[in-house]
């Protein structure tokens, strides 16, 4: 078993690198460093410009893998094996990270491992919470995926709901442009929310009360139309921030407290970069309180970052699994151990 493995994520706007280090053969390996660099440039943009991005981690990556190793206080000759994030996310930008994980791995004949970023995301708390074990329920909600899991066990992971159209964290994004917010949105929008008033705007809960899955475009709509029925945006702004990131939140929490009550699981994992949102941990905490705990790693760890891949590089690597030379950058790459049960398998454990 690896007793140091480097971990190495690319996929999208941050360059990043991790050492994990195990202890004394017990499995549950420790955090030696973290180095993310967030790649500016793209606020110019209002958006990720994907072959800026690119030639960013290329120019950025070997400085950050050095630190990372420096601050861990390893050499490479004592890394045992390579994680790197293989998709999904901007291929050219996951292309920087494999060709430079697999030429690190070939050159010092280490292990190499592939790994999907939203495992990564779902290993995130267990980086600082090494008790944490299924069975859990998991909301995975970043700029690109909306995933409501139930997890039986590590590598098992059984799709409750996906969304239909744009992402929790995309929804962020759209509507903090049409707001006139800044890149990245979730932030800015958790920011300005504060000084809202909840009640001047209402706007839809999309599939509020139906079923696992999401739908987050027509709220999006919603609130275009609010924007331009506005006669003064600047005085409206943050009681539109306030109505849509209530209802987003109202909508990812009532599906997360409908799985925990139709699988019965006792701990709900939160992930993912909109799982940074202060208020949706309190507002899920809230909810589910009685229930289940929620689960939650520290923003660092939820926004991408290399350590979450390390972790789940740890688990993949502990299983035996290893990538060979072909290893591939993927922009859309399937969730390994996903399942996708009968809707009626739940429905039964409802009542
Ligand atoms: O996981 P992540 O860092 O990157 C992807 O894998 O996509 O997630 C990024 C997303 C962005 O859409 C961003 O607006 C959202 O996470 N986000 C937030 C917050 N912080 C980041 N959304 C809501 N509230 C936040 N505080
Ligand atoms: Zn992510």
């Amino acid at each position: 078993m690896a007793e140091v493995v480097l971990g190495i994520e690319t996929s999208c706007d941050e360059t990043s690198a991790a050492v994990l280090v195990g202890r004394g053969g017990k499995g549950r390996p420790e955090l030696a460093s973290l180095v993310i660099l967030s790649q500016d440039v793209h606020q110019v943009f209002g958006g990720v410009v994907p072959e800026l991005a690119s030639r960013a981690h290329l120019a950025a990556l070997p400085a950050v893998v050095d630190r990372a190793l420096a601050e861990a206080g390893v050499v490479f000759t004592a890394v045992d094996a390579v994680a790197v994030t293989q998709g999904p996310g901007l291929v050219g930008a996951l292309l920087v990270g494999v060709v430079y994980a697999k030429a690190l791995a070939y050159a010092g004949n280490r292990a190499l491992i592939g790994v999907h970023h939203m495992e990564g995301h779902l290993f995130a708390p267990a980086v600082e919470d090494p008790e944490l074990e299924p069975p859990f329920v998991a909301l995975l909600v970043s700029g690109g995926h909306t995933l409501l899991l139930d997890v039986p066990a590590w590598g098992r992971y059984r799709l409750l709901g996906q969304t239909r159209d744009d992402a929790a964290g995309e929804a962020f994004d759209k509507v903090a442009t049409l707001l006139g917010l800044g890149y990245p949105g979730g932030p800015a929008i958790e920011c300005l929310a504060t000084q809202g008033d909840p009640d001047r705007f209402s706007f839809p809960r999309p599939l509020l009360d139906e079923g696992f899955e999401f739908s987050f475009s027509g709220l999006k709509t919603a609130v275009l139309r609010a924007v331009r029925a506005s006669g003064d945006l600047e005085r409206d702004r943050p009681h539109l921030a306030r109505a849509f990131q209530d209802a987003v939140l109202d909508v990812l929490v009532t599906k997360l407290e409908r799985a925990v009550r139709a699988t019965g699981c006792g701990t709900a994992v939160l992930g993912g970069g909109v799982a940074c949102s202060r208020t949706l941990t309190a507002l899920a905490a809230e909810r589910l309180r009685g229930a289940a705990r929620v689960a939650v790693a520290s923003p660092r760890l939820n926004a991408d970052n290399a350590a979450m891949i390390a972790r789940a590089g740890w688990y993949r690597l502990s299983l035996g699994e290893r990538s060979n030379w072909t290893l591939d950058a993927q922009a859309d790459l399937p969730l390994p151990g996903l399942e996708v049960p009968q809707p009626a398998r739940y429905a039964s454990r409802t009542s």
